[in-house]
């Protein structure tokens, strides 16, 4: 359903009443035509012939082919969403994009793949192995956390390995029904920042 019609107000101190109800009705009806599952897929699918900075590959071929591997290996839905959504942040962010990119799912999924998110740029430095400027053992504090050892597979085996340009990636429409169905119900509570912030990223 689709609401027509806008509000007048010039600054939010007029708004009235009526003004606050169109808006949320409004609002909530686009969000429930297009899901934060569409709107990532879209921008996403922007980055498509993005320059890869060097890279072997381009930001939206290392998530694809991140995501591929993640669904070839029989993981779970929330998981392909994530590996799908994991780099997205550092397009738009000069600030870290794990916690970017776990404030922009963390309503849709369990706390170990938010921990995750966050945590993957620290676990990621690992496999820097040549990089004299990178802490390779960043995430020994994290060792005994109940999440490190998903989160370091996810780094060896879906994440520092693919930047691979000969490897198969399924098109991102394949991905389509995977984030249409994972969005497809009402949209959880808004986790607040201080939730993140317990988790604390920092290296
Ligand atoms: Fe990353
Ligand atoms: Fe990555």
């Amino acid at each position: 359903m689709q609401v027509t019609g806008r509000a007048h107000f010039r600054a939010l101190d007029d708004a009235t009443p009526s003004d606050w109800a169109l808006m949320s009705a409004a609002e909530k009806a686009d969000r429930a035509r297009r899901t934060t599952g569409d709107r990532l897929l879209d921008l996403l699918a922007s980055m498509r012939d993005a320059d890869s900075l060097g890279c072997p590959i381009n930001l939206y071929a290392h998530s694809v082919q991140t995501a591929t591997r993640v669904l070839r290996a029989g993981e779970d839905d929330e998981l392909v969403v994530v590996a799908l959504f994991h780099d997205l942040p550092e397009a738009l962010s000069d600030n870290h994009h794990g916690l970017v990119a776990a404030e922009l799912l963390s309503p849709w999924i369990s706390e170990r793949r938010t921990w995750l998110l966050v945590q993957h740029v620290a676990f990621q430095q690992y496999h820097f192995v040549t990089d004299p400027s990178a802490d390779r053992h960043a995430r020994d504090r994290f060792i005994g956390h109940p999440f490190y050892a998903e989160t370091a597979h996810f780094c060896e085996f879906y994440d520092q390995n693919s930047f691979d340009a000969a490897y198969p990636s399924q098109p991102l429409q394949d991905f389509v029904p995977i984030v249409r169905r994972f969005f497809d119900r009402p949209r959880p509570a808004l986790k607040s920042l201080p939730g993140l912030n317990r988790i604390d990223p920092s290296p």
